[in-house]
């Protein structure tokens, strides 16, 4: 039963998620679900309905659906019209409004499904595959991979952060680096302290070669 609900949600994700390029097509959310699996795992969550909030995450994000309480209709629609159970509808839902609006990322999560399906969207932002989204928003929008005359902005609000100018790599400072700071779970600062590791690596290296010195 339960299977076939979250097949079906997959396919119902893969078509609506298909050709998005503001960083969230499908296979963040497959990169996110697997993520959600393992910590739930570890963590001894709900896997139902970890999985299903982390299929579902993006599907109510402004970006995607026009506004966020048109989006968290249509997944209320999409899980009573797939018969998902009453009170399970109400925490999947719970879990994305808080993702995806209640402050964005900084919002606090009450149960331990949600921290987990949060802690695998911000351990998506970092290590290699976080690098790599970061080149690729930053090329879409048109900005430099780095500008030392650029400067980091410390503070931002969020319209700022979306609209000023900006580099990938400033982007790391303005955010991936402080994304380990703020995991729910404890396997998920495991897998957090490893990535940002690699994050440090990579800069490392890059203002090595920036200068010529490696
Ligand atoms: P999400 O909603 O999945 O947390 P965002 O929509 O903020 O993420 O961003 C999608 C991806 O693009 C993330 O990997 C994020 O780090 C990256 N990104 C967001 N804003 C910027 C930016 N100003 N410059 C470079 N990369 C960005
Ligand atoms: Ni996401």
């Amino acid at each position: 039963m339960k299977q076939t609900m979250i097949k079906k949600t997959e396919d119902f994700v893969k078509e609506k998620l298909h050709g998005e390029s503001s960083g969230h097509d499908w296979y963040h959310i497959y990169r996110v679900k697997n993520l959600s699996e393992n910590i739930a795992e570890k963590e001894g969550a709900d896997h139902f309905i970890c999985v299903m909030a982390a299929l579902l995450h993006d599907i109510a994000d402004e970006k995607i659906a026009g506004s966020e309480e048109k989006g968290i209709q249509e997944v209320r629609q999409w899980l009573e019209s797939i018969s998902v159970e009453d009170h399970c509808i109400t925490h999947i839902l719970s879990i994305i409004s808080t993702m995806s609006f209640k402050g964005g990322n900084q919002a606090e999560m009450s149960s331990i499904e949600g921290m987990v399906v949060q802690d695998a969207d911000r351990l998506d932002a970092i290590g290699a595959i976080g690098i790599g989204r970061t080149f690729a928003y930053s090329g879409a929008k048109g900005q430099l991979m780095y500008d030392p005359e650029i400067p980091v902005r410390e503070v931002m609000t969020k319209e700022q952060y979306r609209n000023e100018k900006s580099t990938a790599v400033n982007h790391f400072y303005e955010k991936l680096l402080k994304l380990k700071h703020g995991m729910n779970t404890s396997y998920a600062k495991k897998l957090a302290d490893d990535r940002h590791a690699f994050l440090e690596s990579f800069l490392e290296q890059f203002f090595g070669e920036w200068e010529g010195r490696k």
